[in-house]
């Protein structure tokens, strides 16, 4: 595993986006995994800014997002439809069928989930998922207590995400307890992966995803089975990670290296 540790959640944004970005200009038709929250919003102002200022060609791109409430109507300004349109798709020259966001009013939920698997498979697999990562471990959708093998599926959201999101919702009956998810074996076939994680909220579940167990109980521990995956964190993210001094060591060595290897070639 890869820790960046940086100094804020613009430097987080900047980073993602820069990784982004030269996946597209070494592979123009790839395909990215996307997250919605407020996590990844500066690393989608910087892919804006670098379409429009620097020309970033997404003509190409193929996206999958992550998660979905359910039920929720696509143009409802909660659903995590209208966030991508709004937040990046809008602003760059992708070709919206190309955009595959789980569709919170399927007929048949459960069918829905096994035609979103099917059509990751068509685009060839994801070459890079962005991921944020909820206070009490989540990744996607996946609530503690999820298996670490599972697969799209509709899920029953837990109390405390209702909660925490119901800040974007005129009252808390209104938000959705279902959604629809990418599990986390579907996620660990992405072959690689990059976890945002900015503010202090987030540091004990980036401690218990990087330091704890491999455990259901925090899903997003799942990832220290898969063999590409940089955590991108601010020190607020990062203040209790034990070997905090460790990581950003390695990762200097690692830019000294880089930079000798360019010197020799
Ligand atoms: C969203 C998603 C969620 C969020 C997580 C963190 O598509 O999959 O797991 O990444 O809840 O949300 P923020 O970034 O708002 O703290």
């Amino acid at each position: 595993m890869e820790v960046i540790i940086v100094e804020d959640e613009e430097q987080v944004g900047k980073l993602a986006a820069q990784e982004i970005a030269r996946l597209i200009r070494r592979k123009p038709n790839c395909v990215l995994g996307l997250a919605t929250g407020s996590t990844p919003i500066p690393c989608y102002k910087e892919l804006i800014r670098l379409h429009q200022k620097e020309g970033l060609d997404f003509s190409r791109v193929t996206t999958f997002n992550l998660d979905e409430y359910y039920p929720i109507d696509p143009r409802h300004e909660q659903s995590y439809r209208y966030f991508m349109n709004v937040n990046l798709f809008d602003h760059l020259n992708i070709d919206k069928a190309r955009t595959f966001v789980p569709d919170g009013m399927a007929p048949d939920p459960y069918d829905h989930c096994k035609w979103y698997e099917e059509q990751i498979k068509l685009a060839g697999g994801i070459d890079l998922q962005i991921l944020g990562i909820g206070h009490n471990g989540h990744i996607a959708f996946n609530e503690p207590g999820s298996s670490l093998a599972s697969r799209t599926r509709v899920k029953t959201l837990t109390e405390e995400t209702i909660r925490a999101n119901s800040r974007f919702f005129e009252r808390p009956e209104d938000v959705p307890r279902y959604a629809i998810t990418m599990g986390i074996g579907t996620i660990l076939e992405a072959r690689k992966i990059v976890l945002l994680a900015t503010g202090a909220g987030k540091a004990e579940a980036i401690r218990r995803s990087i330091e704890g167990p491999v455990t259901s109980m925090c899903p997003a521990s799942a990832l220290q089975l898969h063999p590409r995956v940089t955590y991108l964190i601010d020190e607020a993210a990062a203040s209790r990670l034990e070997q905090k001094e460790y990581y950003k060591y390695v990762y200097q060595m690692a830019e000294q290296l880089k930079k000798k290897i360019l010197a020799i070639v």
